[in-house]
């Protein structure tokens, strides 16, 4: 979920409406706005996108004092009554909310017996406690302080007071919130996106911190009441890179941006030798360790999957690839000196966070991989490596998982030369020729919008076999595939599929095949032919000098190590045109959020 809020002389109506649109990655499902003035508050939600609740939103209302919701659910069905913003019964205090309150069974039952609850949510007994407290005869501010005292659990809160039209009520407990700061108004927000069209200044906020919002200013408190002083900083976001242009949606865009990025990416790791290199001090915490453990979630996970690949293969230092949500309760055996590597690109989804809490209580040392600088994985973890991407908006990450493989590829080649180890190549040269095969594959869209419609049009499932580094890339593409298009499908390691899955081949069954490697070129083609006998439509995307007659696409050369990054582009494009033809949002899949800042 994402949330904002805003205090200042202007009607904070449009500027609560388009910091939502912002953040609607965060989630979609439903969504709302109060805005306070000398009439109270007024409520405004809607189940659905941002685009309908400003229908819904009465012109007419005005006020200088409000607060807004996206909402991805997790207490309760997508509704209006779920939607946020939540209420006290007396409607004097008005609550938004990111994250998940675990013990808000036992609040309702130990303090709201009496009161009679208007949703499902977790987080309406936040709301309905505060005002129990002032009644109670506790002031505002002691009222939430205690109810935040009792919560267990990840929260961002805004609250308003009808009483109080100077304040917001704001509170942060491993969900991100920012505080940004402007001229006459403050605001707040999940993100900086958000609000970068009304400030660059923000501050950021840490666990168990409470704040005090007004026009003039704001307090930072912790949750036992020690006041804390922190400097806003500038966000260096380009509010233009958020704007989609002339493209028709922003996954067309970003999937083209790609070539772009790894060339940003070899200028941003560029040392004066004109070589890719990485900070000493991350060379150094890595030779100190005898094993890298890398940690995430979702397309993040299958970049860590090519990752480990690479730091293998490339420097020699044992890898493993964990899921970020497993990792905490099911933990591996672990090495004498680990090195965790958290890969995300928000830098924000709290499985990949729980776990760097809980190896940091450990002792250990970590650094994330993220696209967002100062996101809370970036602070939290000894270092971090930036993406350069730029903003990616799409749900279905795409120029984030390439710019991820990317600096992983960097990071391997320069532990590698930390190591005095010689590599066959130089990486600064391939990874050019690597965003030059991209940019004649982006440019291919009529070729793969067709692969799309002979292969996908009709159909309920689809395959994807490789082997090797191929196998991560299928599993990668499936997901694409599913995410945006509803297609199911699955990849699966080129030899595995017979171990089993082959029954699902049936005639017409599409099975994408990659063929990027030279020592598995005979035994992938093999496999191609078993599908093909039990009625497969197979479509064999193979790389320049493995290609063979019959192939639906080549992909132009480039080093046997660096395939991933060429061979998932037309497999992004792919997915991107099966859902364009079915009619699907390819932006906003159904049920996903871009952030998942809940466990
Ligand atoms: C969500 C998104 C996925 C993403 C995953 C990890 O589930 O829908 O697209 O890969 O989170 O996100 P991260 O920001 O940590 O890379």
């Amino acid at each position: 979920c994402g949330i904002v809020g805003y205090v200042g002389l202007k009607d904070s109506k449009d500027i609560l409406l388009q910091g939502l649109k912002k953040l609607e990655y965060r989630g979609y499902d439903s969504a709302g706005i109060a805005v306070q003035n000398s009439d109270g508050v007024h409520v405004f939600k809607e189940k659905g996108r941002i685009a309908i609740l400003e229908k819904a939103v009465d012109e007419s209302v005005h006020g200088t004092l409000g607060i807004g919701h996206t909402r991805w659910a997790t207490h309760g069905e997508p509704n209006k009554e779920n939607a946020h913003p939540h209420q006290s019964v007396s409607r004097r205090f008005t609550l938004v909310h990111n994250g998940v309150i675990e013990n808000d069974d036992k609040l309702k039952s130990d303090y709201l017996k009496d009161v009679e609850l208007r949703s499902e949510t977790d987080t309406e007994a936040v709301v309905q406690l505060v005002e129990k407290f002032v009644n109670e005869g506790e002031e505002v501010e002691a009222a939430f302080r205690k109810t935040l005292s009792l919560l267990h659990g990840s929260y961002a809160f805004a609250m308003l007071d009808s009483e109080d039209p100077d304040t917001i009520y704001v509170a942060k407990n491993k969900s991100p919130l920012l505080v940004g700061v402007g001229d006459g108004f403050n605001v707040v927000a999940s993100d900086t996106m958000a609000m970068i069209h009304v400030t660059n200044q923000f501050v950021e906020l840490m666990d168990e911190e409470m704040i005090i919002v007004k026009r003039e200013g704001y307090t930072i408190e912790t949750l036992d009441g020690q006041e804390v002083n922190r400097a806003p900083y500038t966000a260096e976001l380009d509010a233009s890179d958020i704007e989609k242009g002339t493209y028709p949606n922003y996954m067309l865009k970003e999937i083209d941006e790609q070539p772009a990025v790894i060339r940003k990416i070899v200028m941003a790791y560029e040392d004066d030798k004109g070589q890719v290199s990485i900070d000493e001090d991350i060379r150094g915490a890595i030779a100190a360790s005898d094993r890298l453990y890398i940690v995430a979630a979702g397309t993040s996970y299958h970049a860590g999957l090519v990752g480990k690949q690479l730091l293998e293969n490339l420097s020699g230092v044992p890898t493993e690839v964990h899921i970020a949500s497993e990792f905490s309760y099911n933990m591996p055996l672990l090495s004498k000196n680990p090195l965790f590597i958290f890969i995300s690109q928000s830098g924000e989804t709290a499985d990949s966070r729980a776990v760097l809490v809980h190896v940091k209580k450990l002792g250990f040392r970590t650094l994330t991989i993220t696209n967002v600088a100062g996101s809370t994985l970036s602070r939290e973890a000894d270092h971090t490596l930036l993406l350069h991407a730029g903003p990616e908006i799409a749900v279905a990450s795409t120029k984030a998982y390439t710019a991820q493989v990317a600096v992983l590829s960097i990071l391997a080649a320069d532990i590698a030369n930390g190591k005095g180890m010689e590599l066959d190549f130089d990486l600064t040269k391939e990874l050019g020729i690597v965003a030059n095969a991209m940019a004649a594959l982006v440019d291919q869209k009529e070729v793969l919008e067709n692969i799309a419609r002979e292969y996908l049009a009709d159909t309920r499932n689809a395959f994807y076999i490789g082997r090797a580094v191929d196998y991560f890339v299928c599993l990668e593409s499936a997901l694409k595939l599913k995410e945006i298009s509803y297609i199911q499908a699955e990849g699966f390691a080129g030899g595995e599929l017979k171990h089993g899955t082959i029954a699902l081949i049936e005639k017409g069954t599409p099975v994408f095949a990659l063929a990027t490697q030279a020592h598995v070129n005979g035994s992938i083609r093999s496999n191609v032919k078993e599908v093909v006998a039990r009625g497969a439509n197979a479509c064999i995307i193979s790389l320049e000098g493995l290609n063979e007659e019959g192939d639906s696409l080549v992909l132009p050369e480039v080093h046997d190590a660096l395939t991933p990054l060429v061979s998932v582009v037309p497999m992004q494009l792919i997915a991107y045109y099966a859902a364009l033809q079915r009619g699907c949002d390819v932006d906003k899949p159904r049920n996903l959020a871009k952030s998942v800042t809940v466990e």
